[in-house]
């Protein structure tokens, strides 16, 4: 029986849903026989699941496939896939730019994977791009219950209606579509009794939720309150968030959910109101500003993270300053930068480029005030009392990694704390990318 495992190889690329959607595409690839690999050489299937999110990610696709000419020449057999947001948005550009490969299949047609590895299999190359009205996750519900580390992602929505001036996913993910309640909550079910302790919910804008439930559409913070109750669920996160859909119920969540953890992913890109304007984000830096003070009276110690892109078109100096000020003001446990890159067939697309080595200088001095910011904040636990989730051993013999509740990774040495389990930890030292504590109870 060995002999008929065929083996598949998937590189993840990009946001949290797409590692997600990579263990969903596993799965349905599992129950037509196929095996997870670490290694390209020995897969009968590669499949590279992408981002489209800025530009180098897709140049990045493009040149692993072509490291794959050599695996293909010695073995004709194996088939290449590109599945993600690349897939969506140049499905077709793939297929001519990239002989080598046997398969497109894009994000809202994974369920139909095994279906294009048979065609592929017969000697066609196929795609399917489409926005198929069949729920994906239903028909790629998980069979094996195989069990798993004590974190799992939960995809509850996907899609975006917002349409930011820069920004593909509208585009390549879709609209908006929320999962209906009583699914998520089987889901989350199934993932604690496979020994999941901690569930982030996933959502291109994770709190428009808005899913069917038992009397009527539920929002985010309902869903949370049910996942509350779920037995041997202990925490509980979710991401992305866009502002203007931070309503009260789940600002208060924030103080009174016990398992939701004090972390929260609210991007916000600019600090100008001038170049949130042209950004469509529908909100101001000020509106910004007065919700994570409405966040932070509901829970004090909530850490804030975000996303800021620099160099947007028409972004000036003073513009610039704005955003600086704004990330002064928040001070940001974890922020991420980028430099706006053109995304083909955005409505930004059209505009006038900022000066590429002014935008460098910019990005450069943001990402050293948000580094300054991350690590005072990292600085600030040592001496203090923190929550454990224990996910995996340390690279040092006896040591034991797990995250906080604010997720900073903590290493424990000594104690044995086992995987899958929450321990009170007294942070002890602050490194570059983590903490080091000792085991309390
Ligand atoms: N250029 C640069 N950064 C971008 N992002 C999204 N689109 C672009 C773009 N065209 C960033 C945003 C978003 C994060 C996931 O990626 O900050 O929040
Ligand atoms: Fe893109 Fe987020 Fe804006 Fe939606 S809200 S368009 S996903 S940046």
């Amino acid at each position: 029986m060995m002999g008929d495992e065929k083996k598949l190889y998937i590189k993840t690329y990009g946001c949290q849903m797409n590692v997600y959607d990579s263990e969903r595409m596993a799965e349905a690839m599992g129950a037509q026989g196929y095996v997870s690999t670490d290694t390209p050489e020995d897969a009968d299937m590669i499949l590279l699941n992408t981002c489209h999110i800025r530009e180098k990610a897709a140049e990045k696709v493009y040149s692993e496939l072509g490291r794959f000419k050599g695996l293909k020449a010695a073995r004709p057999d194996l088939k290449i896939g590109v599945a993600g947001c690349v897939a969506q948005a140049e499905g077709e550009e793939i297929m001519r730019r990239q002989p080598l490969v046997d398969l497109v299949v894009g994000p809202q047609s994974y369920h139909r994977l095994p279906t294009l590895e048979a065609r592929a299999r017969q000697g066609e190359r196929a795609i399917d791009t489409d926005f198929p009205e069949e729920d994906k996750f239903e028909v790629l519900k998980t069979r094996p219950k195989a069990a798993r580390g004590p974190t799992a992602f939960l995809t509850v929505q996907e899609g975006c209606d917002k349409f930011c001036a820069f920004c593909v996913v509208p585009y390549t993910r879709g609209a908006e579509v929320s999962r209906p309640v009583a699914r998520i909550l089987a889901e989350a079910r199934d993932l604690v009794e496979r020994g999941v302790r901690e569930i982030t919910l996933l959502g291109q804008n994770v709190n428009a939720y808005h899913g069917a439930g038992p009397d009527g559409d539920w929002g985010l913070a309902r869903l949370i309150w049910a996942l509350n109750d779920v037995d041997g669920l202990e925490r509980i996160r979710f991401t992305t968030s866009h502002p203007n859909d931070m309503d009260d119920a789940l600002i208060a969540a924030h103080g009174e959910c016990e398992k939701l953890m004090p972390y929260l992913h609210l991007p916000v890109q600019s600090g100008s109101d001038r170049i949130l304007k042209r950004m469509n984000r529908s909100h101001t830096a000020e509106q910004y500003l007065r919700l994570i003070e409405r966040i932070r009276q509901a829970r004090p110690d909530i850490l804030m993270s975000g996303d800021f892109i620099v160099g947007f078109p028409e972004e000036s100096d003073q513009d610039f300053e704005d955003t600086m000020e704004l990330v002064r003001a928040v001070n940001y446990g974890q922020a991420f930068s980028f430099k706006y890159s053109t995304r083909p067939g955005t409505p930004a697309a059209e505009r006038a480029l900022v000066d590429p080595a002014v935008a460098d200088a910019r990005l450069q001095r943001l990402q050293a005030l948000i580094t300054q910011q991350q690590r005072a904040i990292q600085d600030s636990m040592v001496g203090r009392d923190v929550q454990v989730l224990f996910e995996k051993p340390g690279r040092l013999p006896g040591q034991m990694v797990g995250k906080s509740q604010y997720l900073h990774a903590v290493h424990v040495t000594g104690g044995s704390p086992k995987v899958g389990e929450i321990h009170r930890v007294r942070i002890v030292e602050s490194g570059p990318n983590s903490l080091a504590g000792q085991l309390l109870a």
